[in-house]
């Protein structure tokens, strides 16, 4: 059995699907792994590593996809909105294709995957349970994209993070307002913590005050009916847009208040919901940062542009859209190890078997030879989503 590693072709994407020590468990598993020429050139990873670890170094991308049983990539499918669809047509029947896939906002790339008789497992979907918290790719990126989120505003901020007592004078640390603390934001509060900030944040799932406060920050009480506010596997639910119109409100004095803005808030599937308003960013002072990591989502700020940094009414506004792409080594190291703990799951002495009995790999299978299978994406194709 034989993995492919094709070189990532999204638009400004330096991750690489698995390094090389990756490639090395594959390899005792019994499996082979075919890499493209250059593929971990961006994160660090040189052929030489990849051929020292046991894999084959292919010249040609199309090779890959020709030869290989399982493609494991970082953005495959709807994730790449501008070769994901020419991949497709180089995949075969009976292959398997692993990665971040998007299937709940690209359902005509899931289409074309079932069409292709392609077996399609979307690290998107790998369940928010213990056992599979080494698969969670979802997290691993948050997690980076969190951290560096922090350090942008720090870099953009004209003022400095930490309190600072000096002889030329007393200087008093940064304000940060996070809003929306899953893995994204709390890795944000922690940086900006260790950086020196006073850190305030918000979330609308209740639970998360605790988690606030034992990181370092104050956790920001907002007068909200937030009972409704968790779904399933500990994401957030869609709020009504009366709820999201009183959070504005509700939250407008914070955000003038503080020198920073970080906003992490999504909802699976959805766009982002709008919390920061044009308004608001003119009451914030200027040199003020706004991070808005929820920009691939449309932004949680009214006036973000996906993908660039702009500065309006004095404040910058960052939009970038993939923040663990800008640190592509350690990115990769670690989507390497949730997407080679996934794959294991899979495969048996060097023999693949994609419809083993396992919850988490049932719940990340989105089309299994030629069959959409996942029950959220069937009701979106069927205009029911
Ligand atoms: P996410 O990236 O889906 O969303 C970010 C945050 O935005 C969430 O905390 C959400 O509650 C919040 N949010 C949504 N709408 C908001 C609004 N209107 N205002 C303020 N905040 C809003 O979140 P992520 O990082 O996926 O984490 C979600 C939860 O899942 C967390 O509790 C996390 O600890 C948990 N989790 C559990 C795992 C496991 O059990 N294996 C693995 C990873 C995360």
């Amino acid at each position: 059995m034989t993995i492919g590693v094709p070189t990532e072709t999204s638009p400004g994407e330096r991750r690489v699907s698995i390094v090389p020590v990756g490639v090395a468990a594959l390899v005792r598993t019994g499996c082979a792994v075919h890499v493209s020429a250059g593929a971990g050139g961006e994160a660090g990873f040189a052929d030489a590593s990849y051929e020292e670890a046991g894999a084959l170094v292919v010249p040609e991308r199309a090779s890959v996809f020709a030869e290989a049983d399982v493609i494991a990539q970082v953005r495959g499918g709807g994730a790449n909105p501008d070769s994901g669809m020419a991949d497709i047509e180089q995949l075969r029947e009976g292959q398997l294709l692993a990665g971040f896939l998007e299937p709940l906002s690209a359902p005509a790339e899931v289409k074309a995957l079932s069409d292709r008789g392609i077996t399609a497992c979307a690290m998107e979907f790998i369940p928010r349970t213990s056992r599979a918290q080494s698969m969670d790719a979802l997290s691993s990126q948050a997690n980076i994209g969190g951290y560096k989120a922090a350090l942008m505003a720090a870099e953009y901020l004209p003022k400095l993070f930490p309190m600072m007592m000096t002889a030329a004078g007393t200087i008093t640390p940064a304000h940060v307002f996070v809003v929306g603390v899953g893995v994204a934001g709390l890795q944000a509060i922690a940086t900006c913590k260790r950086l020196g900030a006073v850190i305030q944040a918000y979330d609308v799932r209740p639970a998360v005050k605790e988690q606030v406060q034992s990181v370092g920050a104050r956790f920001v009480e907002l007068e909200l009916d937030t009972a409704d506010s968790e779904g399933s596997g500990g994401y957030a639910q869609a709020m009504d847009e009366q709820f999201y119109a009183k959070q504005r409100e509700m939250m407008a004095r914070v955000v003038a208040e503080n020198d920073v803005v970080i906003t992490t808030a999504a909802v699976p599937g959805k766009p982002a919901p709008v919390l920061v308003t044009e308004d608001m960013i003119k009451s914030m002072k200027s040199g003020s940062v706004v991070i808005d990591l929820a920009a691939e989502r449309g932004g949680n700020c009214e006036i973000t542009e996906p993908g660039r940094t702009v500065v309006k009414h004095g404040v910058t506004l960052v939009g970038e859209v993939n923040l663990p792409s800008t640190v592509p080594h350690h990115a990769s190291q670690m989507y390497s190890n949730n997407i080679v703990n996934f794959l294991k799951l899979m495969i048996d002495d060097g023999v693949l078997d994609a419809d083993v009995d396992d919850d988490i790999v049932q719940g990340a299978t989105v089309t299994r030879n030629g069959e959409i299978v996942n029950e959220q994406v069937s009701a979106l194709l069927a205009g029911n989503g």
